[in-house]
């Protein structure tokens, strides 16, 4: 009894006082070559390098993690190599550990000399252990939102730790495009596994703010490098199956990477498998589990296609009307609706058809708007699902989704996983 109550005692309190301190990425200077070569950056105002110098020795030296900002999202860091950084990772999350993490390294100097234990490789052999598939890929989209998945090299010399990894025969890695992010990973001379630091299930955090909401008292460290420009998480690519194939749509389009990636990516399949057997290895993110989760349930309202366009605008409009009286009508506890616009929901008409309702007059709504572009859209997404759901605290959200070409496809990706099956078309 006494014992019980002392467990559940250790488990309510705090772990950390988390830090929070302010980077300023503008104050970051990395050569044009140091993504290969691995040459480190000069950083030119002292309160950042003191802080990422705190937070490259917490990664290198201890079993704890660091949040920090990349251009798709914030990460939770920690040493890819070590068993109990990745442990740490897995439990401040709550995640489970049999979804695999992805390595980010700042060079490819660093991935040979780090992880496939072979230093003084000539330049002619730099590449070496990255099959030639990925190269136009990578030459390209790297430093930036493209994570590749590679073989572990046998077991006897890898050097990734097999949490990291959850024990697969391939590894996904990328080099950011964030200088935060490449100036932490270079400055600790170590790889580091990062998700997404956000609460398991929750949306991925594109503010500190969200990060402290989800994690304070759990890690020890958070740098603030302002808000990630992306705003979702990398493409997943694996070039290592034939045809080659997009696992997780993300910061680069698929149009982009079939662009880029030369013959061989021209035929690139999307994976679009919804859930995993029993006993089936994870693949892609967020095929087994809940992800992307605001507490308030999510309705997305996906956009006709060209072939079945119907409805006009005034259409939409007494459709979303009947939509609210329908959810009114079943809950009586929904009080507060938001409602996330990308396009084709105006302010004026929502005002004539459905603010303006006397049906709902004891309703109170919150309006905001996603973006008129792709790229806007992306890089909201997940701050504004936050935004009405944490700090404006509705009780129900309708998202307009957006057609699935371009940044839809990664969109409407991580919408489908916030509605769950709360899909309706529109
Ligand atoms: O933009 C991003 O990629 C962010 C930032 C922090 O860099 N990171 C991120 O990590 O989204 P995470 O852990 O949330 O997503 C990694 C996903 C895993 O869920 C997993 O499905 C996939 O990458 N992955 C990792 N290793 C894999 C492997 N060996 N085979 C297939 N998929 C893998
Ligand atoms: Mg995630």
């Amino acid at each position: 009894m006494y014992l019980r109550r002392y467990f559940l005692t250790m488990k309510s309190k705090a772990l950390f006082d988390t830090k929070v301190l302010k980077v300023n990425p503008l104050s970051i200077r990395f050569s044009p070559t140091a993504h290969i070569d691995g040459s480190l950056p000069i950083i030119s105002d002292p309160e950042t390098e003191a802080a990422l110098l705190e937070a490259a020795r917490i990664i290198r030296d201890t079993d704890e993690t660091v949040a920090f900002p990349t251009e798709t999202v914030y990460g939770l860091g920690g040493s890819a190599l070590n068993d109990n950084s990745v442990l740490s990772i897995y439990k401040a999350k709550n995640r489970p550990s049999d979804n695999p993490l992805i390595t980010h390294v700042s060079s490819i100097d660093q991935l040979n000399r780090k992880i496939f234990n072979q230093t003084h490789l000539s330049d002619a052999s730099l590449f070496d252990n990255i099959p030639a598939i990925y190269r136009p890929l990578i030459s390209s989209l790297w430093p930036g939102p493209l994570t590749i998945l590679l073989p572990v090299s046998s077991s006897d010399c890898s050097t990734l730790s097999k949490l990291t990894t959850a024990d697969q025969p391939t590894f996904a890695v990328r080099i950011p495009a964030n200088p935060v992010a490449r100036a932490l990973i270079a400055l600790s001379d170590t790889p580091i596994a990062a998700p997404s630091a956000n609460a398991s299930t929750r949306p991925s955090p594109t503010l500190a703010s969200h990060v402290y909401h989800d994690l304070k008292d759990k890690i020890p460290m958070i740098l603030d490098g302002g808000a990630c420009k992306v705003g979702v998480e990398s493409t997943v690519v694996d070039g290592l199956c034939n045809p080659p194939m997009l696992l997780r749509p993300g910061g680069f389009t698929y149009e982009e990477i079939t662009k880029l990636g030369g013959e061989a990516w021209s035929h690139c399949k999307v994976e679009n498998k919804k859930t995993v057997e029993e006993g089936e290895r994870v693949r892609t993110p967020g095929m087994k589990y809940r992800h992307y989760s605001p507490s308030a349930k999510v309705i997305l309202l996906i956009p006709y296609t060209k072939d079945n366009i119907i409805n006009g605008k005034e259409n939409k409009m007494l459709m979303l009307n009947r939509l609210i009286k329908t959810e009114l009508q079943a809950n009586k506890n929904i009080h507060k609706i938001a409602i996330l616009t990308s396009l084709k929901l105006q302010d004026s008409n929502l005002q004539s058809s459905i603010l303006n309702d006397p049906d709902f007059c004891s309703t109170t709504f919150i309006i905001e708007r996603l973006g008129q572009t792709g790229e806007e859209i992306q890089a909201n997404l997940f701050a504004a699902l936050r935004k009405v759901d944490e700090t404006d605290n509705v009780d129900l959200i309708f998202v307009e989704g957006i057609g699935e070409e371009g940044e839809g496809l990664a969109v409407m990706n991580r919408l489908r996983k916030a509605a769950a099956n709360n899909c309706i078309q529109f």
